[in-house]
């Protein structure tokens, strides 16, 4: 069986750039241990604390931001480490050439009912000459265009734990093997699979919408002559949702939303669209905000959010016009 590690080095990847996502991956196996020992490793439950989001946070969120961060401290090659959990960039490793942000767990909501939830990391360059070594000036570091990322990937901690990785146009799926306790390439080159009737959204923010996204979903879901009848699916999980569409096809909605004036977009750019929208991308699907592909915003903001509109390019393409 091949290892992730046979296949980075069968890729020719840069061995520091390696060397960065096998300390990702290192804490994703501790973060898959804990998960699945569930109430007996104590990870269940809440938090006194509230993160940068203004979120309550989960014990799994904390337990899982800082296992990454002690991976990541310790590489050399990493020069910073931004995360969902964290208001500031951590500096690492002065002058090192990457900068890593992820979100440790996606999915709180369903750590406590045993669902679906996951890692979602991404890999920047860092800057050739680096000034400051403050978080203040390292945060600058990460305002980039989605479109230079080298590397994206998430693991889902379901019934099994799945890698998708991509990276150097290739995007290849991992089952971790809990007794070698090994990423085994299990599907190569994934694609997805088109023309697949199913939406995912949340449809408790449908009065919420503009009456564009209204009048599209109510588009899918009306019966009529044509056989175009819609599911829907919904995880609670972007990476359990995106793990879905990437598998099987399909499209997931999360558009902006006036329920609450002050954040009209949930999802997170820099841990959460933009990892995704890279995989989308190398999967053959399309990945947009409501102006444009997510591949291109310019971050200005380290915890900047936006609307998401991903999955099958035909369907994309049909929900924005
Ligand atoms: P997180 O658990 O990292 O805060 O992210 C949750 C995100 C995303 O995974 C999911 O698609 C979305 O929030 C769900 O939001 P709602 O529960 O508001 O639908
Ligand atoms: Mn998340
Ligand atoms: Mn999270």
């Amino acid at each position: 069986m091949q290892t992730i590690e046979h296949q980075l080095n069968q890729m020719q990847v840069d061995l520091q750039l390696q060397s960065v996502i096998l300390s990702v991956l290192a804490a994703t196996k501790d973060i898959a241990f804990k998960v699945s020992q569930g109430a007996l490793s104590g990870v269940l439950g809440a938090t006194d604390n509230e993160n940068v989001q203004g979120e309550t946070q989960k014990k799994l969120d904390v337990i899982a931001n800082q296992l990454l961060l002690d991976e990541l401290v310790k590489n050399p090659y990493v020069r910073a480490v931004a995360s969902e959990e964290e208001d500031l960039p951590v500096a690492c490793t002065a002058q090192a050439p990457f900068l890593v942000a992820f979100d440790p767990l996606d999915g709180s909501s369903n750590i406590d009912i045993n669902g679906q939830i996951g890692t979602i990391f991404t890999i920047l360059p860092a800057a050739e000459h680096s000034g400051s070594h403050q978080p203040q000036a390292l945060e600058k570091e990460y305002y980039q265009a989605g479109r230079n990322q080298l590397c994206a990937g998430y693991v889902l901690y379901g019934p099994s734990a799945t890698l998708v990785i991509a990276l150097q146009g290739q995007i290849h799926e991992f089952t971790l093997d809990r007794i070698k306790w090994e990423y085994c390439l299990t599907k190569s080159d994934l694609r997805l699979p088109a023309d697949t009737k199913e939406f995912s959204a949340n449809m408790s923010n449908f009065f919420y919408w503009s009456e564009h996204f209204q009048n599209y979903v109510r588009s899918v879901i009306r019966p009529n002559e044509k056989d175009s009848k819609f599911n829907m699916r919904w995880n609670g999980a972007m990476v359990g949702d995106v793990h879905r569409i990437i598998s099987r096809g399909g499209i997931f909605i999360f558009p902006s939303d006036n329920k609450n004036p002050k954040q009209p977009a949930k999802l997170r750019v820099l841990y959460e669209a933009f990892p995704m929208a890279f995989l989308i991308e190398q999967a053959g699907g399309k990945a947009f905000s409501e102006t444009g592909p997510i591949m291109d915003i310019a971050l200005n903001e380290l915890h900047q959010r936006t609307p998401v509109i991903l999955g099958d390019g035909g369907l994309v393409k049909d929900c924005l016009n």
